[in-house]
């Protein structure tokens, strides 16, 4: 049957993630490649406990539509939470329960964005992200970042005033796994304020930080001036798709339209599900042993990291999150070394996708979360071995890099 796609469909790619997940899929594969969480996380045994109890207490509300807005008591939770984390009051009238955090993504950029509006984003930034705002066909301008992420001074050089909005990551970003220091905060929310710059925070890896304490959110910085993005996915299971946006309330009415016209609302059930399991304290026992197994995890790799990657590449510490971000010499190209690594069954994800502007292709991410420590070894040991072949054979033509580590 002939059809005719939209322009917007025209311009749709796959996710070079989601691409290279289809291959990862092998038993095979070694993958550093999905941003996936770890299925030993899951809690199994409370979820299906939630799930019999709900269906007993609840069948009716369950099963049946429910509110675009949310489940109240789940919304209530979620303000209740965030009052006290950033000592700020949220209401639940400001959470808008979401399938998912990229849901909010997609209809922040349906209220957002219209064709030509300039949104500014890190670099790199996450691929979902890039994804969901350029079907409103934006322009993006790339905020100059470093190794501690974005650098407020060149926020301050952007012509703010004009964009729609900032997208950021402060906690242990997708793709970088860096994590915004404390005063970088503030400069960045002066800034934005002084400019009257609407700031998403995208949070789905804040409470996964391995010491101390978290930072504080852009969101208890200036509650009327950022939209919050958070999710269950990376502390409960990404299956169960629920994620929430806090918004201030004039964008939460808009946002709440949006969402009528996406899907009516998040699953009844799920968020049912969600509540049950989270409303007497869960997350503060479940969250430290989550902790415990990306660390150790993440130790592992930087170890064989330090013990399989040649002179000359290049990674970040990360203190929480999922990913470790490696900068190869100049002239080596992570999509062509990604071939080769596919053919020794192991997998990660080129960096290129995750810029707006200008990509890097000697860039990589890896994820350490679902990989077990004796595999991790073996994989990192042949990307090495692979990286090590492969810089001989380009040579080190023009600029070398750092040797630093
Ligand atoms: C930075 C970031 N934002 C949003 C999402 C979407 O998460 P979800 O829709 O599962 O809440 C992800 C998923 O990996 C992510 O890494």
């Amino acid at each position: 049957m002939a059809f005719i796609l939209s322009q917007r469909a025209q311009k749709l790619t796959s996710s070079a993630i989601r691409e290279i997940l289809k291959v990862t899929e092998r038993p095979e594969v070694i993958s550093f490649a999905g941003g996936l969480p770890a299925p030993a996380t899951f809690p199994v045994t409370q979820l299906q406990q939630a799930c019999n109890e709900v269906l007993d207490t609840e069948p009716t509300a369950a099963l049946q539509y429910g509110p675009t807005e949310g489940f109240m008591l789940l919304r209530e939770w979620i303000a209740q939470h965030h009052s006290e984390r950033s000592g700020v009051a949220i209401s639940a009238e400001q959470v808008l329960v979401t399938t998912g955090s990229q849901q909010g993504l997609d209809l922040l950029a349906k209220v957002l964005i219209d064709p030509g509006s300039t949104v500014l984003v890190e670099t790199p930034t996450y691929l979902g992200a890039l994804q969901a705002f350029s079907l409103a066909e934006p322009q993006y301008r790339s905020v100059r970042s470093d190794d501690a992420g974005l650098v407020p001074e060149a926020l301050s050089a952007e012509p703010c005033e004009a964009a729609r909005f900032l997208y950021c990551l402060p906690n242990f970003q997708n793709p970088s796994g860096r994590r915004l220091p404390l005063e970088r905060r503030r400069q960045l929310i002066e800034i934005a304020d002084r400019a009257g710059l609407l700031v998403i925070e995208d949070d789905p890896y804040g409470e996964l930080y391995y010491e101390g304490a978290p930072l504080a959110s852009l969101l208890s910085m200036n509650p009327s001036g950022v939209v919050y993005l958070g999710s269950f996915s990376k502390v409960l299971a990404p299956g169960l798709r629920v994620g929430y946006v806090i918004a201030p309330p004039d964008l939460h009415r808009k946002l709440v339209q949006a969402k009528q016209a996406a899907d009516l609302h998040t699953p009844s059930f799920t968020q049912r599900i969600v509540h049950n399991v989270i409303k007497n304290g869960f997350l503060d026992e479940h969250l430290p042993r989550i902790r415990t197994l990306y660390a150790t995890q993440c130790r592992a790799m930087l170890e064989a990291l330090q013990r399989h990657f040649p002179a000359g590449v290049q990674w970040n510490r990360p203190e929480g999150g999922m990913f470790i971000w490696v900068q190869l010499p100049e002239h080596i190209d992570s999509a062509e070394l990604l071939q080769a690594a596919i053919e020794q069954h192991v997998a990660f994800v080129p960096g290129a996708p995750f810029y707006a502007n200008e990509p890097q292709p000697n860039t990589l991410r890896l994820s350490f979360v679902t990989v077990p420590p004796a595999k991790i070894e073996a994989g990192i040991a042949r990307l090495g071995s692979l990286l090590t072949a492969r810089i001989e054979a380009v040579g080190r033509p023009g600029k070398a890099p750092a040797a630093a580590r």
